[in-house]
Order: C-alpha cells, then structure tokens, then sequence
C-alpha cells in the first residue's frame, strides 16, 4: 500500500501533516506523540524578529470551532534555527518551515536564513493572517503581491515552496493560479476566516483585537469547497486544512482534490489526531482493495453542468 507522496525533491511517507500554530515547534509535544509516524510538521510561523503577538484574550471557544488572534507570536528565526532545529533533527519526519512577514524583503531573509539548513526540509509562506495589520491578509487578498512574493521566494528556494491561501476572497482559484505560475510547487487551502464572538453580558467582543480567525470543524465544508476550485483550477498539489478531525475528514479532502492534508484545530484536544487519521487512512484503503492513496484524489463525481462551482471555473 503505498502512503508516501513526493513533493518537489521531499518524500512524506505518509499524507498528514500538522498544521502551522497547532503543535508548537513539535518539542512541545514530543512525550506525548510519537512524531516520527507523522508525514509532517508545519511549524508555527517564523518572522525575522521575535514577536510577542496580540493582547490577551486571543483564544475563544465557538459552536464546533475555535476563534484565534495570536498575532503570529514567535520566538523568531535565530532562536528557531540555535533552539529548535537540533531537536526537530532527532524526529524522523519532515520539517516545513512556516514563514510570516510584513514586509517581502523579510519573507526573503528568513527565508534565505533557513533554506542551507538540512533540517528544514521545505516552506510554507502565510499570506493569510487574519489577525495583523501589516503583512497577513493584506498581502494575501492582493493576487498581484501574492505573485510577487511567489516569485521573489521560488527565485531563493530548491526546496519545496508552498503558499498557505486565504478563504477570506471571492475566488480563491484566482490566488492559486497565480501562486502556480510563479513557481510555487503547492498551495494550502484554507487558513481561517475572520469571524467575532461576543461576551453579551459586557457587550464586548470576547477577542481582545474585535474579530479572530475561525477553524475548526464549523469551517470544513467551506474548507472543502475551496479546495475543490482550487484543485480544478491548478496542477500543482493542494494541501486540505480545515477541520479535519477524523480520516473520514481527510478522505472527503482527498475526494474533492486534496493531495495532502494538514490537521490543525483537532490538535489542541488530542495531540496524536495526526497518528489517527494516517491509520484510519490506510486502513480505508486497504479496505476498499486501493492500493495507493493517490488513487482517490480528485475523485469526486458532479454533474458539471449543473454544478455552480463548476461555473467558475
Ligand atoms: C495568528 O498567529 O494570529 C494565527 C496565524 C494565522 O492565522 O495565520
């Protein structure tokens, strides 16, 4: 049964990543998952500079999700590549270094700064914060700075390049294209969508900075939707995030076009949902007689003609 997939010159022995922001720099986590039967990690995005994100509260439960607005805090890519690569050495998976910026100069720094070590084995660049001013959703809603920090990267980059899109436009295809004709090797769909939550008794939003990105199981099957456009307008791989808590999840993901897919919100009730979902996955196909997981993506069958997504496309 084949479970591997190759992106670019990396080899992923199986399909499931973690998502950026949802398992730390993976030393986190390291006693309590075995990280090594993981096809990945993203790490939490890296800007050049440490940051200490936004004010308290940042983090609010809502009705099968969660409303995030950390303000991409980090502890910078100095301390990331003295602190964290050498333990992210020891575990037996790939290393997917996420970037954020507010400027393109500095996604080309850090950058530049992690792509001679042999610990990161490729990038995955956020144009898709919901939760800064600068950078974030104002580089990731302008299909014109999306190109540019696509081109500007793949000219700095033989490792895989991955551009993490946001949900937060009317055609995210428009996004992927662009992203596939500057070189990018994969796109992620979908980072989260701007959503409030509010405390009715102090008539104050229950997010310090107003609004937060939403994920979790409430934004699967937008998270779906997206990736199916995305899939019929590109053929470069699409990376399936939005919560997938189960492999039933990652399976309609590869359906609909995924690739790959990354577990993200699923991460803060259980650590191993990534271990999970990879079995159940192997264990769907060895059920149903597939002997590649390859063989299922894109399968989805639709009557084109009526189809409104289609219509787009
Ligand atoms: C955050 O740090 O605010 C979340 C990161 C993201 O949504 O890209």
């Amino acid at each position: 049964m084949i479970e591997s997939f190759k992106l670019k010159n990396v080899e992923f022995k199986n399909r499931v990543l973690v998502a950026s922001g949802t398992f730390g720099y993976g030393d986190e986590v390291s006693d309590l998952v075995d990280i090594g039967k993981l096809g990945g990690i993203v790490t939490k995005s890296l800007s050049m500079k440490p940051r200490d994100g936004n004010p308290n509260p940042r983090i609010t439960e809502t009705a099968s999700g969660m409303l995030n607005s950390i303000g991409l805090a980090n502890i910078g890519v100095e301390k990331f590549i003295s602190d964290k690569i050498p333990v992210l050495r020891k575990h037996n998976t790939i290393i997917i270094a996420n970037i954020a910026a507010s400027s393109i100069e500095e996604y080309c720094s850090v950058l530049e700064m992690l792509e001679p070590l042999s610990g990161v084995h490729g990038f995955e660049i956020n144009v898709s914060c919901p939760n800064v001013k600068e950078g974030g959703l104002s580089f990731g809603t302008d299909v014109k700075l999306v190109g540019r920090i696509t081109k500007e990267l793949r000219r700095r980059t033989q490792k895989p390049l991955i551009i993490k899109l946001t949900p937060n436009v009317t055609h995210i295809s428009e996004f992927a294209r662009v992203c596939e004709s500057e070189g990018a090797d994969a796109v992620s769909v979908i980072n989260t969508l701007i959503g409030m939550s509010v405390n009715i008794n102090a008539r104050k939003p229950k997010i310090a900075t107003t609004t937060g990105g939403l994920s979790g199981p409430a934004i699967k099957p937008i998270a779906l939707a997206k990736v199916y456009e995305t899939r019929n307008a590109v053929k470069i791989p699409v990376i399936g995030i939005g919560g997938i808590c189960s492999w039933e999840d990652a399976v309609e993901f590869f359906i609909v076009g995924a690739s790959m897919v990354q577990i993200g919100t699923a991460n803060f009730v259980n650590p191993s949902t990534g271990i999970t979902v990879a079995e159940g996955i192997k264990q769907y196909c060895q059920k149903n007689d597939i002997d590649d997981v390859g063989k299922i993506i894109g399968t989805l069958q639709t009557n084109k003609t009526i189809s409104i997504i289609d219509s787009w496309l």
